[in-house]
């Protein structure tokens, strides 16, 4: 186990009930408050009114910034900064998935921030200042409800999605109903899951040795959302279901299973392209990308594959050679992907081969590698893209 420090501050208040405490969090942190949504799902909901009359009995002036996309795009967030600016806003509260999350820290990073904040997006720079940000969480996915991370696509010059972070951008709260999962529509709960899977697999493929609590741990989670995904699936509104894929989706990404180790990720700066590219939603990029990753790495450490084959996926490895244990483990994955109905090959999301050397070079840039479990280059990235064909 490698030495660490771990420091994760953000409040979680979860469950049924848990949207009548906004006003009491909002209290501790703002008076003027810039709230960010998406595209319309938390007025269909309701959730904007329940937001917004906790934000009136805290007394607090509400400015909006509506609209953000999947894959949310810089040129919203500069419109989020001057908004803020302008009106002298000094509390972010996004209400929404990741897309949302990531936008309210751009704009709560770029406020304060002295020069363009592309560059900071470019070079994955480390925010040390940032205006306080909530969260009401409505899709459990990308983790950036308690994560210190925020990932924007380049819509203005270079199409790159990119991140930036620093301990800045955690947020301070983060309210967790699972009911309010009951709207999400069969293929984005889906995303979400493989998402989720993805953080933990990026944690568990480590080159460090001696970590069998977060091996243990991280395996607990992988094995939470599969037993939970195809009954959230089937019965959208299952509360128990719900609440363990939504409470999983914090733990997978808030750094507490990285404790002691080093993760790859490799797969997540890969599939950014994709998003990047295409605009394909990220946990969707995730289910094309994984196993590809897998198929061309599973030979740095055979042993932790049949490890993570045995004690989550369920093969029997009796009497199988390690290779045959990993390819069933592979195919395992695979078929729990297609079942949420989530595609697995580039082509069903419509990338042609000639597509492929572009998104591997655009995966480079700025970068001399990529992963850490197996460090790629932008060949080896080409074979990769080239698998998930
Ligand atoms: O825009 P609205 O109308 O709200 O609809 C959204 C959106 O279309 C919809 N949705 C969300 N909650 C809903 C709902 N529809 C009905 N009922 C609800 N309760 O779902 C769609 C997707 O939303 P989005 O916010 O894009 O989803 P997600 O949470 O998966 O976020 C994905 C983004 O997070 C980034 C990804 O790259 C991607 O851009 N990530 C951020 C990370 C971080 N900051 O730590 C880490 C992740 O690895 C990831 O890269
Ligand atoms: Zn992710």
């Amino acid at each position: 186990m490698k030495d660490f420090e771990f420091y994760n501050p953000t409040r979680i208040i979860f469950g049924q009930n848990s949207e009548t405490n906004l006003l009491y969090e909002i209290r501790k942190y703002g008076k003027r408050i810039l709230m960010v949504y998406g595209g319309g799902s938390i007025k269909k909901s309701g959730l904007y009114e329940v937001v917004s009359q906790q934000i009136r009995e805290a007394n607090a002036l509400c400015f909006e910034l509506a609209g953000v996309q999947p894959n949310p795009r810089l040129s919203l967030v500069r419109r989020g900064i001057e908004m803020a600016r302008k009106n002298n806003v000094d509390f972010i509260l996004a209400v929404g998935g990741g897309s949302v999350i990531d936008t309210a820290k751009a704009i709560a990073a770029g406020i304060v921030y002295d020069g363009d904040i592309a560059d900071l997006l470019m070079t994955g720079g480390t925010v040390t200042k940032a205006l306080p940000i909530g969260v009401v969480l409505t899709i459990p996915a990308a983790g950036s409800e308690s994560s210190s991370g925020t990932v924007i696509t380049d819509d203005e010059k270079t199409g790159l999605k990119r991140s930036f972070g620093g301990e800045a951008l955690i947020p301070e709260f983060a309210i967790m109903n699972p009911l309010r999962t009951y709207s999400l529509p069969k293929y984005q709960t889906a995303c979400g899951c493989s998402d989720i899977i993805a953080h933990l697999l990026e944690r568990y493929f480590t080159t460090v040795t001696d970590v069998e609590l977060t091996d243990r741990l991280i395996e607990g989670c992988i094995k939470t959302v599969l037993n939970n995904a195809p009954i959230a699936l089937k019965k959208p509104m299952d509360y128990a279901s719900r609440s363990e894929i939504m409470w999983t989706g914090t733990i997978a990404h808030n750094n507490l299973l990285n404790t002691g180790r080093v993760g790859d990720w490799a797969s997540h700066n890969i599939e950014h392209e994709l998003s990047g590219f295409n605009d394909v939603a990220h946990g969707a990029g995730l289910a094309i990308i994984f196993p590809a990753w897998m198929k061309f790495t599973h030979t740095r450490d055979m042993d932790r594959f049949v490890q993570l084959a045995v004690r989550v996926f369920d093969i029997d490895p009796t009497d199988k050679p390690k290779e045959q244990i990993i390819h069933e483990l592979i195919e395992t994955f695979e078929n729990f992907l297609t079942s949420m109905g989530l595609p697995i090959r580039l082509r069903e999301i419509n990338i042609k081969e000639q597509d492929l050397p572009s998104l591997a070079r655009k995966a480079m840039v700025g970068r001399t590698q990529v992963g850490q479990f197996v460090p790629l280059d932008e060949k080896q990235i080409l074979e990769i893209l080239t698998l998930a064909l």
